[in-house]
């Protein structure tokens, strides 16, 4: 506490306070951010079957704002990364006005506002619409990661405790891909982890994209709670430490998640394509 002038009343932020409150999303705000979760997914299926080789970043971003505000949203809630090929390596890639090749993946992290709650949505795929070997050796290791990150999503278990998992998941993926070599030490996988994916497994989620930021994410989540969950690996084109075939690839699966008390986490993206058999499919109907 401190006092507003000195000599004066003692006041103290509400803000930690508000933060509590709104962490806990009543039923009818769940309901709002079921329906931002419904508005990306169509409009991740409409971006992703109108891809293509040699597609502009641009023109991907369009479609993704046009569908969602076609199928209700008010806006976008960021401005979305749209990233082909190695600039999905960059976090906050936002230029979004370069061609994805053919062949090349592109990362799409957007969300939409709903009534004044929002969606977080990664999702990267191949733009020609079909997963190279490599391509899908890398999207699996993340996309089996981010599944299991998913089935930890309970109460009492924290965003920190996620964290720490997802990274020595992602440590063993890089042994098995041969990123990381099979004897290095635990210590030293994880290093490696953390430099692969430098940024945290989620954040909460709500009225903001980066929800209620007073609380800690090292308490235990509640029923109610909205979190991402956002494991990835980011392998830049001139990592001469990796397996040529890896250098130059960039894969984020998002989705969002609320917490419930039992039958698991409700998924609000959940039916934004993610196996490889499903975007395969959602891109050949373009
Ligand atoms: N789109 C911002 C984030 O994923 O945290
Ligand atoms: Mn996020
Ligand atoms: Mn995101």
């Amino acid at each position: 506490m401190r006092p507003l002038l000195e000599g004066g009343p003692m006041v103290r932020s509400l803000r930690p306070l508000i933060h509590s409150l709104r962490a806990i999303k009543s039923p009818g705000e769940v309901a709002l951010m079921r329906e931002a979760g419904r508005i990306t997914a169509q409009a991740f299926k409409r971006t992703m079957a109108m891809s293509r080789g040699d597609v502009d970043e641009a023109l991907l971003y369009a479609k993704f704002d046009f569908e969602c505000r076609a199928h209700g949203a008010n806006f976008l809630a960021y401005p979305p990364v749209v990233a082909g090929g190695n600039r999905a390596n960059t976090l906050h890639y936002i230029n979004n006005n370069q061609i994805v090749k053919d062949g090349e993946m592109v990362l799409l992290d957007g969300g939409c506002e709903y009534f004044g709650y929002v969606s977080d949505v990664t999702r990267t795929w191949p733009v020609n619409g079909k997963f190279s070997p490599a391509q899908a050796e890398l999207y699996r290791a993340v996309l089996e990661v981010q599944m299991s990150c998913l089935s930890l999503c309970s109460p009492g278990v924290s965003l920190d405790h996620i964290y720490s998992t997802m990274l020595a998941l992602l440590g063993q993926k890089l042994r098995e891909l041969d990123i990381i070599a099979s004897t290095a030490s635990d210590t030293d996988t994880l290093k490696v982890a953390r430099r692969y994916c430098p940024h945290h497994v989620g954040h909460y989620l709500g009225m903001d994209v980066h929800d209620t930021p007073e609380l800690s994410r090292s308490q235990p989540l509640q029923p109610g709670m909205a979190i991402t969950i956002e494991p990835g690996l980011y392998i830049f084109e001139n990592n001469e430490g990796c397996p040529e075939r890896f250098r130059g690839l960039g894969v984020r699966i998002e989705d969002d998640v609320v917490i419930q008390e039992e039958g698991g986490p409700l998924i609000l993206s959940m039916d934004t394509p993610k196996t490889i058999a499903d975007i395969e499919s959602v891109c050949a109907q373009g």
